[in-house]
């Protein structure tokens, strides 16, 4: 039986990038029936609605989703897309690897997974402006909520991982010397929790630590585990690592199903021209397919792209090469 899956074409480079990936994930034979869904602009023409419930509801129906990049319309009375999905599917882990494509950039040997909690912390939405005087915005006020129950399932979900993929180590990103309440919390949780796993090696690094350590020596981590905000930078600055967000795809899994998505946004600059680089949300299509439990197919797609890159004789405009979309995407599936 193949495997139902929402696909949101996306905005901007979207469209183009998704159908490159839908082709190929059916040359490499992926058994997927596809969903099509509206989010977005896309969602706003069809159904004046960024988030439509068609939408929504087809995901509740596939619980897994390949979604290209999303704009948000400017103004009143429009919710935030990420924010939507992430409540209504309780997507708490959003993994985003960074791994070298190509040599010859800073390092040449980064592999690394960053694990950020994705409902929590100063993400919650609780804030708000204390008068003083006669200034009714003398001060604002944002609440970091910390749960017990939150930081156990990120942390488990870190070690799960590492054990599923053959990882060593697990490093624990906080600030608990300064907020020693909340981030104090998500590190006493994240040591009980480490304590269960014994073949992996657990380790505890404050966040401004981490972040000049991720510049200095990247080869020293291999899965992170953080809170939301802290995740939020740090993974930005490993796809900086590794070349930036055009190679970068990422996860959001949780109780209600997962999403799959290109790192990148909807490029307006280049949108409609077919020069877009797809890698992100071909990527983003293989850590799909290993949740849907095959591995060797998104093994075998995942090489094929990433020699096409590392050849560099037909690659997208952004990775130095001449070709449009449609071309990269020949070459990957004529490697398969
Ligand atoms: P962006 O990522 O769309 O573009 C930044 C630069 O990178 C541009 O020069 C663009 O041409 C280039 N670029 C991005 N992806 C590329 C690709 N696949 N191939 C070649 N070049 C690529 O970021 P920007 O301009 O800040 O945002 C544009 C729109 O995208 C905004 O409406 C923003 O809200 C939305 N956005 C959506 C995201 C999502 O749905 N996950 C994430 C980030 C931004």
């Amino acid at each position: 039986m193949p495997t139902p899956v929402t696909l949101i074409s996306g905005d901007g480079i979207g469209p183009s990038i998704s159908s490159a990936t839908v082709r190929l994930l059916e040359a490499a034979g992926a058994d997927i029936t596809w969903d099509a869904q509206y989010a977005g602009m896309a969602g706003v023409t069809r159904y004046g609605d960024p988030i439509p419930d068609e939408t929504l509801d087809s995901i509740k129906r596939t619980r897994v989703a390949l979604k290209g990049p999303l704009e948000t319309p400017v103004g009143e009375g429009f919710r935030s897309i990420n924010v939507a999905l992430r409540k209504t599917f309780e997507l708490y882990a959003n993994v985003r690897p960074a791994h070298t494509i190509a040599k010859g950039g800073r390092y040449d040997n980064i592999d690394l997974v960053l694990i950020r909690e994705n409902t929590e912390g100063l993400y919650i939405g609780n804030e708000h402006y204390i008068k003083i005087g006669s200034d009714p915005r003398a001060a604002a006020e944002s609440i970091a909520l910390i749960t017990r129950a939150g930081s156990e399932r990120i942390v488990r979900y870190a070690f799960d991982y590492a054990e599923k993929h053959g990882r060593k180590k697990v490093t624990l990103v906080h600030k608990a010397n300064i907020l020693k309440y909340s981030q104090g919390l998500f590190l006493d949780v994240g040591r009980m929790v480490a304590r269960q796993y014994s073949t992996i090696e657990f380790q505890e690094v404050i966040v401004d630590a981490m972040a000049m350590n991720l510049v200095l020596h990247p080869e020293r981590y291999d899965v992170i585990v953080t809170t939301n905000l802290f995740g939020d930078i740090l993974s930005d600055l490993i796809s900086g690592l590794v070349g930036g967000l055009g190679l970068a795809p990422g996860a959001n899994i949780g109780l209600g199903g997962a999403i799959f998505e290109a790192v990148h946004g909807t490029a307006p600059d280049i949108a409609g021209k077919g020069i877009a680089n797809p890698s992100a949300l071909m990527l983003a299509a293989c850590m799909m397919l290993e949740y849907l439990t095959d591995e060797p197919r998104a093994q075998r797609i995942r090489k094929a792209l990433e020699e096409t890159v590392r050849e560099g004789k037909t690659v997208t405009r952004d990775l130095g090469g001449t070709a449009t979309t449609d071309q990269f995407t020949d070459a990957i599936i004529a490697r398969l």
